[in-house]
């Protein structure tokens, strides 16, 4: 999973709006929707070839994608970048998306239930198993945050995730 520098890039805009406070406040709602136009594009599919003019927040196109992505994460469907909306894009993720004509598993559809089991079948010669065991548990925690989902390990039968190490 990749996690993007997020923090980083929201610290450094900080920093240039402290630097011009009488714009201060054109230039946050501005940063505040790059950022929701990137995670758009990224996770959602926004056709990054949409003129500028209709990507406002209040457009059509873009006030559905947010309905789409407030539907996702299980967060109230407003429309709007409301705070709790915000706090979900401002946050590191991992680099699927969440919609859209990716397929990590191919011909699986989404699961009906919210309660998941992963089983880590086998491990990497390249890092210890206890290093493996916590980097995934902790990325599917910052998952759970942010997701109605619940994951449980098993360490043998089906999972729903199966998580395989292999070359290529
Ligand atoms: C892990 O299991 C998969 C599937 O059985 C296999 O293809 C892969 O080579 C295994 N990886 C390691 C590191 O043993």
């Amino acid at each position: 999973m990749e996690m993007r520098n997020l923090p980083v890039l929201l610290l450094l805009s900080v920093a240039v709006c402290s630097a011009y406070p009488l714009d201060r406040a054109a230039k946050d709602e501005d940063d505040s929707m790059n950022l929701v136009q990137r995670y758009l594009e990224n996770y959602y599919n926004l056709e990054k070839d949409v003129k500028p003019f209709v990507r406002r927040k209040d457009s059509v196109p873009v006030v559905k994608k947010i309905q789409e992505m407030q539907r996702f994460l299980g967060l109230e469907v407003t429309g709007k970048l409301d705070s709790d909306t915000l706090e979900v894009i401002r946050k590191p993720r991992c680099g699927i998306p969440d919609v859209g004509h990716f397929s990590t598993f191919p011909g699986m559809p989404k699961w009906r239930k919210t309660h998941l089991t992963y089983r880590i079948v086998n491990y990497t010669l390249d890092l210890p198993r206890d290093a493996v065991d916590s980097a995934i548990e902790r990325a599917l925690t910052v998952w759970a945050k942010v997701t109605p989902l619940k994951f449980s390990r098993i360490n043998e039968g089906e999972a729903d995730i199966k998580i395989i190490f292999a070359v290529r």
